[in-house]
């Protein structure tokens, strides 16, 4: 039995790198052997990252996912740079407050863009038989935002909403390929996400959401150990699933 969640011999990808949940995967992918292809918008943040994985073999490409055009040849420049792939975790989001009455098109457009329709063109050309290894898995990171409501979060409930349920047809299509597809649905992870939400609301309504967490708010290494063990062969019969992971959140 594969006991440590090994990577070993796997190429894995992660957008959102720079920062958060997507950072602290990547670290957590190195330390169990794998190699990861960061990908961020800020060169800076992504060297960070990058400076921080133990093992060699890594790479590192930035790119702003609103460039929706050209995510087909960044995957054949990662796939000609790295080989075959063998995991995918999308972790790169954006979350604002936008109450409906403020509620821009553009808002509704980049959100979506980010936090869905990137991940479904990344899935789409990595795992053509020509860029994806004989069995891997791809993540999303959606959130129990995703199932729930708050005020001013139309546009991120409602993109966590399709990420959750779109990994079902995901799973299917690409079952023959042996590609699982799974989604994670943290709670509240202390990032920088959570650092720019207490700032946009009260403290108080900030404790309130703090206080909703029976186990307390999480850190992104709660959230990149379920990662990993996604990403290894342990859990190679789990797909098309969403995991919440929330500290008890959902349930109180
Ligand atoms: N933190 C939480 O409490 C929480 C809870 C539930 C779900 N989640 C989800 O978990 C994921 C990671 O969240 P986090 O808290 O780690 O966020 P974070 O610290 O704010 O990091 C967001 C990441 O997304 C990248 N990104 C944003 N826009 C991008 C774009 N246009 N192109 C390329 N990359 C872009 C950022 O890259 P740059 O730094 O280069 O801009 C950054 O690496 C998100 O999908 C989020 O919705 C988070």
């Amino acid at each position: 039995m594969d006991t440590m969640f090994s990577l070993k011999e796997k190429t894995i990808v992660v957008t959102g790198a720079s920062s958060g949940i997507g950072k602290c995967t990547s670290i957590a992918i190195s330390k169990a052997g794998g190699r990861v292809v960061l990908i961020g918008r800020n060169e800076d943040r992504l060297i960070e990252t990058f400076n921080k994985l133990e093992g060699i073999g890594h790479s590192y490409y930035t790119f702003d996912l609103l460039n929706f055009s050209e995510i087909k040849s960044l995957v054949s420049r990662i796939v000609t740079e790295n080989g075959k792939i063998d995991g995918l975790v999308n972790s790169a989001g954006v979350e604002s407050t936008v109450p409906l009455k403020v509620l821009s098109y553009k808002n509704l457009e980049e959100t979506f863009k980010i936090n869905v329709f990137s991940g479904i063109e990344l899935t789409k050309h990595f795992s053509n038989k020509k860029n994806f290894s004989s069995k891997g898995s791809i993540i999303f990171l959606s959130s129990v935002m995703g199932s729930l409501g708050e005020k001013g979060k139309i546009a991120y409930c409602g993109s966590k909403a399709a990420v959750k349920n779109m990994i079902k047809p995901l799973a299917l299509e690409l079952a023959d390929k042996n590609i699982r597809v799974n989604s994670i649905s943290p709670g509240l992870v202390m990032t920088e996400m959570t650092d720019k939400l207490f700032a946009s609301i009260s403290e108080q309504s900030s404790q309130d959401i703090i206080n909703k967490h029976p186990l307390g708010i999480g850190t992104p290494n709660d959230v990149a150990s379920l990662c990993i063990y996604l990403l290894s062969n342990s859990s190679r019969w789990v797909t098309g699933t969403d995991i919440i992971i929330d500290g008890g959140y959902s349930i109180s």
